[in-house]
C-alpha cells in the first residue's frame, strides 16, 4: 500500500478520508458506495483550499496522487488539464466519482456500436456532459463505464478531483474503431 500523501492545502482532507473509511465498511455495492461518497467529495470541495500539486504539461493531462489505501480500497487524485487535453477512451474496473475544482470538464460515455444499430465492431459516443466548478458526479462498475474526459479547447486550465474504489495505477484503454481493450500503465499517458 502506498502511504497517504500529506496535504496541508485541503483542510477537509483528513475528515474526508475518515468518512470514506467509515462509509466503505461492510463492502457496499458500487451503487451504495457512490451514493455514500458523492456528498463526502462534495464536502471536501466545499471546505476549500487547494491540492498541493498543480503541475501540468503540454504533453497531456497530469495525475497527482493525494491518497491511496487498500482496506477499504479507494484512491484520490488531482488531475490538471490544459485546454483541449483528453484522456484516451478507457474504463476503470471500479466505481468512480469526479468533482470539478476549477474550469470545466467534458465527460463522454461510449457503448458498443452494435447498441446503436451500427454493424461495425467499434465504440460510439452516446452521451456527453460538461461539468462546471463544484459539480460532483459518480459512476459504477460493473457494468463498467467506458468513457473519456477532457477540457474545453478554449479557456484556462481545468482542475478536477477523482475518487476511485481501487488503486488506479493502471486501467484499460479502447481502440474506438476496433473495440479492442488493452491494459495500460497510467504513467504512460498521464505525465505524472
Ligand atoms: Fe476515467
Amino acid at each position: 500500500m502506498t502511504p497517504p500523501i500529506p496535504s496541508q492545502s485541503l483542510p477537509g482532507l483528513p475528515d474526508m478520508v475518515e468518512r470514506c473509511r467509515v462509509a466503505l465498511q461492510g463492502e457496499p455495492t458500487p451503487e451504495e458506495a457512490v451514493e455514500r461518497l458523492v456528498p463526502i467529495l462534495r464536502d471536501l470541495i466545499a471546505a476549500g483550499g487547494e491540492p498541493d500539486d498543480f503541475d501540468c504539461s503540454d504533453a497531456g493531462y497530469t495525475r497527482h496522487l493525494i491518497h491511496e489505501q487498500q482496506d477499504p480500497p479507494f484512491s484520490l487524485y488531482t488531475m490538471v488539464w490544459r485546454p483541449g487535453q483528453w484522456t484516451p477512451v478507457h474504463d476503470h474496473g471500479a466505481w468512480g466519482i469526479v468533482g470539478v475544482l476549477e474550469g470545466e470538464l467534458h465527460e463522454e460515455s461510449f457503448c458498443p456500436a452494435s447498441a446503436c444499430g451500427d454493424a461495425s465492431p467499434g465504440l460510439r459516443c452516446h452521451a456527453r456532459v460538461t461539468l462546471s466548478p463544484g459539480s460532483v458526479v459518480g459512476f459504477t462498475a460493473p457494468p463498467d463505464l467506458v468513457h473519456r474526459s477532457g477540457s474545453p479547447e478554449q479557456g484556462k486550465r481545468t482542475v478536477s478531483l477523482h475518487l476511485y474504489g481501487a488503486e488506479m495505477g493502471s486501467f484499460h484503454v479502447y481502440d474506438c474503431e476496433t473495440g479492442e481493450r488493452t491494459p495500460h500503465d497510467a504513467e504512460q499517458i498521464s505525465h505524472v
